[in-house]
C-alpha cells in the first residue's frame, strides 16, 4: 500500500470557539489556539482541523460563511491566522481548514445580491424556483435543522433552497461559475499555506433538479433527491482536477449518508475526488426515525459497522475513524460509561479506534475524557439546531419540556460544545471572562492540567496510542481481521503486516468478561503493547494461557513479530 503523510497522520479537531480564549471577551479564538499549540503537540497529533473561522454572522457557529476571505472578527485577525499558519508549520504539524461550500450565510454578497431581482447576476449562485400548485414552497422537503428547505422572498415571489437554516442559502453548483468561483478561492488559501480541506456536507451539493417532493407528507426528508446526487462525483471531480491534485493536501469530505460504495467513489486510492470521508453509519446505530429518536445501540451492529468499512475499503480508498466532532454528543457517554468507568471506557474506545486502519481523528476534549452535559434549563443552549428543535416540540407540539430536555441531555450538539477544560480554576482556565457557552460542571475533576500529571490519565494513554502509531507501520498499514466472539460484550480483531500481528482485544461492557485465545501464537510469545488497566493476577497476561479474564472496560492490543 502506498504510504502516504495523511495515512500516517493523528488529526486533531479544534472547534475555535471552544477551546481557548486569549482576551477575555469569553469566546476562544486563534491567539488562544495558538498559546496551546504545543499542548496538541505534546498529545502526539500531526494535523489541526480547525472549524470554520471565516467571517459570520454566525447563526450556524461559523458554518454560514459571509466573506471566505476574511477571519471572523471573534476569532481575530488574517495576522493572526497567519501566525498561527507560520506556529503550526514551525512545530512540523499541519493545518486542514473547513470548507463550507454547500451553502453561504444570507449575509454573503452574492445572497444579497441573488435576492433582489431574478436577473441579477448573481441570482444563479443559489437555487430559485416559483411557489409550488397551492402557493406554497416548490416541494415538501425538510430543512434539516427544522420545518421547509424552502423560504419564502418578497421581493421576487420566489422560494430560495436551505438545506440548513434559513440564514444558509444553498449554493447552485450546476451553475459553472460557481464552481469557478469556489476553485479560485480554495486556490487562494492554499497559497496562503492550508495543508489540507475537511468538506462540510460535501455529498449534498448536487440536487435532482426537477426538485421531487419526498413522498406524500407535508414535510419529509427529501436526502434522496440530494445526498449523493446526480452530478456530486463529477463536481469532485473536476475540483481535484483543477485545484486538489495540484497539491499534496490532506483531503476528508462530510458525507451523511454514504455507504461503502459510495465511498469507493469519493475516497478511492487512484486520488480521483477525495482522500477520506467521513461516513456516519456508526454514529447513526442509535438513531430511531432521526437523530432525536434515541434507541439502544448494540455493539454487534457496531461491530459490523466498522468491520464493514474496513474490509471494503481495504487496498481500494481510506478509512476515516472518529466517534467525535463538533456534532456529536461525546463518546464516552454515549458508547462508553461517564460515571464509574469514565477513565477506562475512554480509553477503550481510544484503542478500538486508533487501532483500525485509516486516520484517526480526535475531537477537543476527546483525549481527556470529556462527557455530555446537563443544562437545566434551555436557556444555556446555544446551538441552532438544539433551539429549534425545542421550540418545534415544545411550542408547537406542546410537549413536555423536561422530556424534550431529557433528548437534548443525549443528542445535542452543545454536548461537543462547552468549553475546553484546561484546569480547576475558574470557567476552566477557558477565559477570563464570561464564557459564551458554561463549561461543563465536572471540569474541576476533569481537565488538562490533571491529566498531565497523572501517568494513568487518558491523556497519557492517548499519547502512547499515538506513539505506538508512529513507531509501528502496521498499526497504520496492516489489514484487518475480525476475530469472531458472540458480539455480546467483546469485541477482538487482528492486524497483519508481513509477519507482524496485532490482536486487539476489547471488553465493551460495565462486565467482567472471558476471551478464548484464538491465536496461532501464544500470549507468551506476543508482548503487550498497551492496556488501560495495571497488570492483575489471573487477568490478562496468562503466559501460555488460553483464558484471559477482562475487567469492565479493559481493553489490551497484543504485538507479535515487532
Ligand atoms: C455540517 C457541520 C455542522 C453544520 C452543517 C451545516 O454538518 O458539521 O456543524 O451545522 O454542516 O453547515
Ligand atoms: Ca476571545
Amino acid at each position: 500500500m502506498e504510504r502516504r503523510w495523511w495515512k500516517e497522520s493523528v488529526v486533531y479537531q479544534v472547534y475555535p470557539r471552544s477551546f481557548m480564549d486569549s482576551n477575555g471577551d469569553g469566546i476562544g479564538d486563534l491567539r488562544g489556539l495558538v498559546d496551546r499549540l504545543d499542548y496538541i503537540r505534546e498529545l502526539g497529533a500531526d494535523v489541526i482541523w480547525l472549524s470554520p473561522i471565516y467571517q459570520s454572522p454566525n447563526k450556524d457557529n461559523g458554518y454560514d460563511i459571509s466573506d471566505y476571505f476574511s477571519i471572523m472578527q471573534d476569532f481575530g485577525t488574517m495576522e493572526d491566522w497567519e501566525l498561527l499558519v507560520e506556529e503550526i508549520h514551525d512545530r512540523g504539524m499541519k493545518l486542514m481548514m473547513d470548507l463550507v461550500m454547500n451553502h453561504t450565510s444570507d449575509e454573503h454578497p452574492w445572497f444579497v445580491e441573488s435576492r433582489r431581482s431574478k436577473d441579477n447576476p448573481y441570482r444563479d449562485f443559489y437555487i430559485w424556483r416559483p411557489p409550488g400548485r397551492d402557493g406554497g414552497p416548490p416541494n415538501n422537503w425538510a430543512s434539516m435543522f427544522g420545518g421547509s428547505a424552502w423560504e419564502y422572498c418578497e421581493e421576487t415571489g420566489e422560494y430560495y433552497l436551505h438545506l440548513f437554516s434559513k440564514h444558509q442559502p444553498d449554493l447552485n453548483w450546476d451553475n459553472p461559475r460557481v464552481r469557478r468561483t469556489l476553485y479560485d478561492m480554495v486556490w487562494w488559501w492554499i497559497n496562503k499555506g492550508v495543508d489540507g480541506f475537511r468538506m462540510d456536507v460535501i455529498n449534498s451539493i448536487s440536487k435532482d433538479q426537477s426538485f421531487p417532493s419526498a413522498g406524500e407528507g407535508e414535510l419529509a426528508n427529501g436526502k434522496q433527491y440530494y445526498e449523493n446526487g446526480p452530478h456530486v462525483h463529477e463536481y469532485l471531480q473536476e475540483m481535484n482536477r483543477e485545484v486538489l491534485s495540484r497539491f499534496d493536501l490532506m483531503t476528508v469530505g462530510e458525507t451523511g449518508g454514504a455507504t461503502t460504495e459510495d465511498a469507493l467513489r469519493y475516497a478511492c486510492s487512484e486520488e480521483k475526488e477525495l482522500q477520506m470521508i467521513f461516513h456516519f453509519e456508526h454514529v447513526r446505530l442509535d438513531y430511531g426515525e432521526d437523530k432525536w429518536s434515541v434507541v439502544p445501540w448494540k455493539l454487534k451492529d457496531l461491530i459490523d459497522v466498522l468491520s464493514r468499512w474496513q474490509k471494503e475499503l481495504e487496498g481500494k480508498a481510506w478509512n476515516s475513524l472518529y466517534f467525535n466532532n463538533h456534532d456529536q454528543p461525546r463518546s464516552v457517554s454515549r458508547f462508553g460509561h461517564d460515571k464509574e468507568f469514565r477513565v477506562p471506557s475512554a480509553k477503550l474506545l481510544a484503542t478500538m479506534l486508533h487501532m483500525l486502519q485509516g486516520t484517526p481523528y480526535i475531537y477537543q476534549g476527546e483525549e481527556i475524557g470529556m462527557t455530555n452535559v446537563r443544562f437545566p434549563s434551555i436557556e444555556d443552549y446555544r446551538d441552532i439546531s438544539t433551539l429549534q428543535f425545542y421550540k418545534e416540540q415544545v411550542e408547537e407540539k406542546g410537549r413536555d419540556p423536561q422530556d424534550v430536555l431529557e433528548v437534548i441531555y443525549k443528542r445535542g450538539r452543545d454536548n461537543a460544545r462547552t468549553p475546553m477544560q484546561w484546569n480547576a480554576a475558574e470557567h476552566a482556565g477557558f477565559t477570563t471572562g464570561t464564557p459564551w457557552i458554561q463549561v461543563h460542571p465536572n471540569y474541576t475533576m476533569v481537565n488538562v492540567e490533571a491529566e498531565r500529571s497523572d501517568p494513568n490519565s487518558v491523556f497519557h494513554y492517548y499519547r502512547r496510542l499515538i506513539s505506538l502509531r508512529k513507531k509501528h507501520p502496521i498499526v497504520v498499514y496492516g489489514s484487518y481481521e475480525l476475530v469472531p466472539t458472540d458480539g455480546e460484550q467483546l469485541f477482538v480483531y487482528r492486524r497483519k503486516l508481513k509477519r507482524q500481528r496485532l490482536v486487539v482485544i476489547l471488553n465493551v461492557s460495565d462486565r467482567p468478561a472471558v476471551y478464548h485465545w484464538s491465536e496461532d501464537w501464544s500470549m507468551a510469545e506476543g508482548r503487550l503493547l498497551i492496556s488501560n488497566y495495571p497488570p492483575l493476577e489471573g487477568y490478562g497476561s496468562g503466559g501460555a494461557a488460553k483464558e484471559m479474564k477482562l475487567r469492565p472496560y479493559e481493553a489490551r492490543v497484543y504485538g507479535y513479530g515487532l
